[in-house]
């Protein structure tokens, strides 16, 4: 990527935007994500911006880094897009010296504290949670209509529920999966809180589902009114979380239902992936025991992103996975530009793939 240097200062292309990026907590990640945004930048352009945005490169205006790219013609409806870039905090355009500020409304429906409140050991950073499931949503065939339609989000490995409140930020309905019964628990306790502490409207309950006779897991479901009104006039948004193994994912719902699946799988190191019974299997083999049952429930069209430890497991070897999956893999371009250091074992990178 093209930087520009003190000796170089007329050397960078002269966009005719920058991009602030949010200044993340997390000093790792921070690090990172100028790069992040750069190839999520590149992602929109070619899935929502008709590959009209060029020269996406650091830049140094003063001292401060931004993202800088070409953008001739970007009007409301591209800001409208771009606001929702997961590190974007602030949009400019170029005017000589001069910066003029280009108003960003992203799609969030709730207060952010939603995804940044909750802390616990092998929580996958928000900021990163908000690019997966963008990529994920992007490169779907809903892409056109992610500022529009409530899509249906799917993270069948949630944890304490990371995605899932992404998903509700931007008004979509969500459901989650996790074999940990106190990351479900801490996940009930945690929404219904906030949702009361919020005075949100909504209506919540755990349940047992049985097969059979016998209770084969427990789920949680809530109904979230995005305003009063809404939910008084019955449009509220879904949320699911059920308590069982991944690989039984197909068993809770419906063939063909979600838009997108997004999921940060077990890194296979400290936390381990963890399945029921006796198996305790690597996140290799635990995401080919599953991708069937996850490919099912996503609809002709829809996409799914996955993070995942390089060090454990090469790209090569999860992309394979996906295509015996029938899946296709977004193998190329902006897509390879997501592996980004996590700590000294977690090497973390992003495939994305759609079904045909
Ligand atoms: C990296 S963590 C995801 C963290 C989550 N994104 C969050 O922010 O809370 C991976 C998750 O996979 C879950 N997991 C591992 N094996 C599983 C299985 N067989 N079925 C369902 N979930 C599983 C773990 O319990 C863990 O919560």
């Amino acid at each position: 990527m093209a930087l520009t240097t003190a000796n170089t200062p007329n050397r960078e292309p002269m966009t005719t935007h920058v991009l602030l990026v949010r200044p993340a907590l997390n000093r790792v990640y921070a690090e990172s994500s100028v790069d992040l945004m750069a190839a999520e930048l590149a992602v929109f352009s070619d899935r929502l911006l008709g590959g009209r945005v060029r020269d996406i490169a650091p830049v140094r205006l003063s001292g401060v880094p931004y993202l800088g790219f070409t953008c001739p013609d970007l009007g409301p409806d591209d800001a409208a897009r771009l606001a929702n870039l997961s590190s974007a905090y602030a949009l400019f355009e170029r005017r000589g010296d001069l910066l003029a500020p280009v108003e960003l409304t992203p799609l969030d429906k709730f207060d952010d504290d939603l995804v940044t409140i909750q802390k616990y050991p092998g929580k996958t950073n928000e900021h990163f949670t908000k690019l997966l499931l963008n990529l994920a949503v992007v490169s779907s065939a809903s892409a056109q209509d992610m500022l529009t339609r409530r899509l249906r989000v799917l993270d069948p490995m949630c944890g304490r529920g990371t995605t899932l409140n992404q998903a509700l930020t931007y008004g979509y309905d969500t459901a989650g999966i996790d074999v940990d019964g106190k990351d479900f628990d801490a996940y009930a306790q945690f929404i219904q809180t906030w949702l009361k502490r919020k005075r949100v409207k909504h209506q919540a309950d755990t349940t047992r589902v049985r097969r059979d006779g016998k209770v084969i897991a427990r789920r949680f479901q809530a109904s979230i009114g995005v305003t009063k009104e809404s939910y008084k006039a019955g449009d509220a948004l879904d949320l699911d979380y059920v308590n069982a193994d991944t690989t039984e994912a197909n068993r809770f719902h419906r063939a063909g239902t979600f838009d997108v699946i997004a999921t940060d799988a077990p890194y296979g190191v400290q936390h381990g992936s963890r399945a029921t019974g006796a198996l305790h299997r690597g996140p290799l083999e635990l995401i080919r025991a599953a991708i069937g049952g996850w490919v099912g429930l996503l609809r002709p069209g829809g996409a799914l992103a996955i993070s995942w430890n390089t060090n454990v497991v090469p790209r090569a070897s999860l992309v394979d996975a996906l295509a015996a999956a029938n899946l296709e893999p977004l193998d190329e371009g902006p897509y390879l530009g997501f592996s980004h250091r996590v700590d000294q074992a977690i090497v973390r990178d992003i495939v994305v793939a759609r079904k045909p």
